[in-house]
């Protein structure tokens, strides 16, 4: 039995979500990144976490070239970083809108994020449109700060 999809569509609007920029190296050792909500953390021990990134994006192909990516947790202030990194602008024009270093897998960390896990990938899985990639994290840093949330196509911030 098939859902319309138009439905399903709505019922995901009802989600609550954080945002994050998924980062990779790209083959000629740049920096490659896009905009993703679909982020969840999966085990402790050991140490995984799960993201979905559309088959037809350039960063698929990276991520499972280079092996490696990072999940940067943005912070309230960063939602024009979010809207950057799901523009058309190319990978060098998005990563010139910020400071960012390279982790210890290679994956660049962006600044200014309230978290930063830098992650091996170690299983992926296609699923319809979607590949989902698991990744072991390798290291990890956090500062304290608000999260930016993504609720009904738009981006809110968390009220105290
Ligand atoms: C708030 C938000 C969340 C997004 N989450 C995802 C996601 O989880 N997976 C995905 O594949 N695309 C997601 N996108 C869309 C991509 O960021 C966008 O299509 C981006 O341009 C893809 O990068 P590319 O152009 O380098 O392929 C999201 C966009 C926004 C604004």
């Amino acid at each position: 039995m098939s859902i319309n999809q138009d439905e399903f569509k709505q019922a995901l609007r009802r989600w609550a979500s954080g945002v994050t920029i998924v980062t990779t190296k790209a083959a000629d050792d740049q920096p490659a990144g896009m905009t993703v909500s679909s982020f969840s953390s999966v085990s402790a021990e050991p140490p995984l976490v799960l993201v979905c990134i559309n088959t037809d994006s350039s960063n698929a192909e990276a991520i499972m070239e280079s092996g490696v990516f990072a999940v940067n947790i943005l912070e309230t202030d960063q939602a024009d970083l979010s809207g950057t990194f799901a523009s058309s602008k190319t990978h060098e024009e998005r990563f010139r809108e910020t400071a960012w270093s390279e982790g210890v897998s290679g994956a660049p960390l962006l600044d200014g994020c309230t978290a930063n896990l830098d992650c091996a990938l170690v299983q992926k899985v296609q699923a319809g449109s979607h590949w989902v990639f698991v990744g072991e994290v390798q290291a990890v840093r956090s500062q304290d700060g608000a999260p930016l949330l993504y609720f009904d196509g738009g981006y809110r911030k968390l009220q105290a």
